[in-house]
């Protein structure tokens, strides 16, 4: 959700805040803006709608300043017009803000700066922090101390950064709970809400800490904890490269990123395991995909390890009732490793007492350093807002983790554990096999023959309603597959756990429907196949997916079979997930949606 680029060198800083900018447009926004200092005031130009549209207006009226700051907003408070779109100024236009998450006391600041004389030219949060920051700088003097003062009266998350007219030579930044880092290039200061914008300028990043104010200038980063005293924060350098951060030959980043999945886990397996004392009791909590990887977890904790697990979606375990964890182990699971209502569960668990681990992958990102223990998932930079290689690399990550913890528990015998090692070897294999088997397949325009996921998503465009069915961890996978199908393409697809359809859903089906059911569990496969019959009378069309040793079993019931490599079971969701995942690509594509960034979704949900 919204993006932030700063720059201070000494050429023109609207080339590299619009490139910036156009790196972090993967978040999701709506509006789009600038500001630079021109030597005599601040020059703004902002506009709702895509970053195209602020390309056109600094073409028609260029603006030109070697400080700048820039944004992509996201909205929360107000719509998505010119005038909400930020930058923000107070009311002499000296002072200009940016600002990343939600202030949550803006109505009552706003109803007292109005109280004050104040008119407010916006609908948002933001603008109440540009005209604080101008009142408390006209009683310091020190835009500094003003800055201090403010984030003292603001409550809310936040990463902020502010140029003035009075100090031009230099940018003020300030985080709590929201994601920002700063670079020193070659020639240039630079800060970002996230690392792809300032790859292209340099690799040495660093993080500021909830509380820091960082004053940054051409060529040095000045930092001052909450208590006001200047500290030394680290620079660390960034192993990814730009190309890992473009989508090269690919359509989409998303087609990439499916593509990638059985490099990125061979790279997971290969990397090291986070090591942790093995706890009596997990609690996972995690939002969107990462809560359905949860779910796997959970079977894959008590299956393997024998430990008893429960998944929790983050923002519910947030506001119930705050029980004791103590003696338990909290697992966050998040791809950006900014997600608030994870990390603020995170942050709960820990309070209620229990241990903290996390599987992320964003380095140094807010939930890797809340957490006691973290493992990496080595997926590399994931654009696309719709998830891919992130969740099957939280999968394998739990799997792994599973595995671990069942060998040290004596639940897995050595053989056992020397089975798994093998299986997992062919990972990376299998999923390759799946996605040659199940990708792209020649469905472009024109296109005489087609694979079997594009000939399936043009037979299937838009049915009235779609369910997806499973049982055990198939369950999981089903909501995984609905949620993608959701997201990208706009039909609305439900996933529910096979054997509940005849508490009620099963009402919902008749002709125009289709079902697709995962059937890769062999233990519940006659299971899962009676549930098949009965929404096959009912009129229903049947995709299911199952091992290929049980292709037979289902071809005389399901309208058609996509059959996946016989493995164990628990690797099923690692590859069924895969032609879902090209299912609703295709669908999205054949209805003309913009895959990478679907309407009214972040990649980074960093408000609540
Ligand atoms: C998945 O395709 C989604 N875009 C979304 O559900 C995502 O998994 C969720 O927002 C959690 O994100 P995180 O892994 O970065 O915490």
């Amino acid at each position: 959700m919204c993006g932030i680029m700063g720059v201070i060198g000494r050429e023109n800083a609207v080339p590299k805040l619009v490139n910036g900018l156009q790196h972090l447009s993967y978040r999701g926004y709506d509006a789009a803006g600038v500001a630079v200092y021109n030597g005599n005031t601040l020059d703004i130009r902002k506009t709702a709608g895509t970053m195209d549209r602020l390309r056109d207006l600094l073409e028609g009226q260029p603006a030109e300043g070697s400080i700048g700051i820039g944004h992509t907003r996201w909205a929360t408070h107000g719509a998505p017009t010119d005038c909400n779109a930020h930058p923000h100024t107070d009311t002499d236009g000296r002072i200009a803000v940016v600002h990343n998450g939600i202030i949550e006391n803006e109505r009552v600041l706003r109803q007292r700066l109005a109280a004050e004389g104040i008119t407010f030219r916006s609908q948002t949060d933001t603008e109440v922090v540009a005209h604080l920051i101008a009142k408390f700088n006209r009683e310091t003097c020190d835009l500094r101390c003003a800055l201090r003062k403010t984030v003292e009266v603001i409550t809310g998350a936040y990463a902020l950064v502010v140029m003035s007219v009075d100090e031009p030579d230099r940018l003020y930044i300030a985080r709590k709970d929201s994601p920002i880092v700063i670079g020193l290039g070659k020639d240039a200061g630079y800060v970002a809400s996230d690392i792809p914008a300032l790859l292209p300028y340099t690799r040495d990043i660093l993080l500021l800490e909830d509380g820091d104010i960082a004053c940054l200038s051409q060529d040095a980063v000045n930092v001052t904890n909450k208590d006001g005293d200047e500290v030394q924060r680290p620079f660390r350098r960034i192993d990814w490269d730009q190309e890992a951060a473009d989508k090269g030959e690919h359509t989409s980043f998303m087609e990439k990123e499916m593509d990638e999945q059985p490099e990125a886990a061979a790279r997971l397996l290969e990397a090291p395991l986070v090591q942790s004392k093995i706890p009596s009791r997990v609690t996972f909590v995690a939002c969107g995909s990462a809560y359905h990887a949860s779910l796997i977890g959970k079977h894959y904790l008590a299956e393997l390890a024998g430990i008893p697990a429960t998944a929790e979606i983050a923002s519910e375990f947030r506001y119930e009732t705050p029980l004791s964890l103590d003696g338990q182990m909290a697992i966050a699971i998040s791809q950006s490793g900014e997600t608030v209502d994870t990390l603020m569960a995170l942050r709960q668990a820990k309070e209620r007492g229990a241990d903290t681990a996390a599987i992320v992958n964003v380095q140094d990102s807010s939930i890797a350093r809340v957490a006691g223990a973290v493992q990496w998932m080595h997926a590399g930079p994931e654009i696309a807002v719709a998830t891919t290689k992130g969740f099957t690399t939280q999968v394998l990550a739990l799997l792994r983790l599973a595995l671990d913890w069942g060998r040290k528990n004596d639940t897995l015998r050595a053989n056992e554990v020397q089975e798994w090692h093998g299986s997992l070897k062919e990972l990376p294999r299998l999923m390759r096999e799946v996605l040659v088997k199940y990708g792209n397949g020649g469905l472009r325009e024109g296109a005489e023959e087609c694979g079997a996921v594009p000939c399936f998503a043009r037979q299937n465009i838009a049915p009235r309603l779609v369910f997806f069915l499973g049982r055990g961890l198939d369950t999981a996978t089903a909501m995984e597959g609905a949620l993608k199908l959701k997201e990208i393409s706009y039909q609305h697809a439900t996933a529910y756990p096979a054997g509940e359809l005849k508490h009620g859903p099963i009402a919902l089906i008749e002709n125009d429907v289709l079902v697709v059911a995962l059937a890769t569990q062999r233990e519940l496969l006659p299971k899962t196949i009676s549930n098949i019959r009965e929404v096959k009378a009912r009129g229903a069309r049947v995709l299911a997916l199952c091992q290929q040793q049980d292709e037979a079993a289902l071809a005389n019931d399901a309208d058609e079979v996509w059959t996946l490599p016989n493995a164990p079971d628990c690797l099923m969701p690692l590859l069924a997930v895969l032609p879902l995942q090209r299912l609703a690509y295709e669908v999205a594509l054949l209805r003309g949606c913009s895959v990478d960034k679907p309407r009214n979704l972040a990649k980074s949900v960093t408000v609540e």
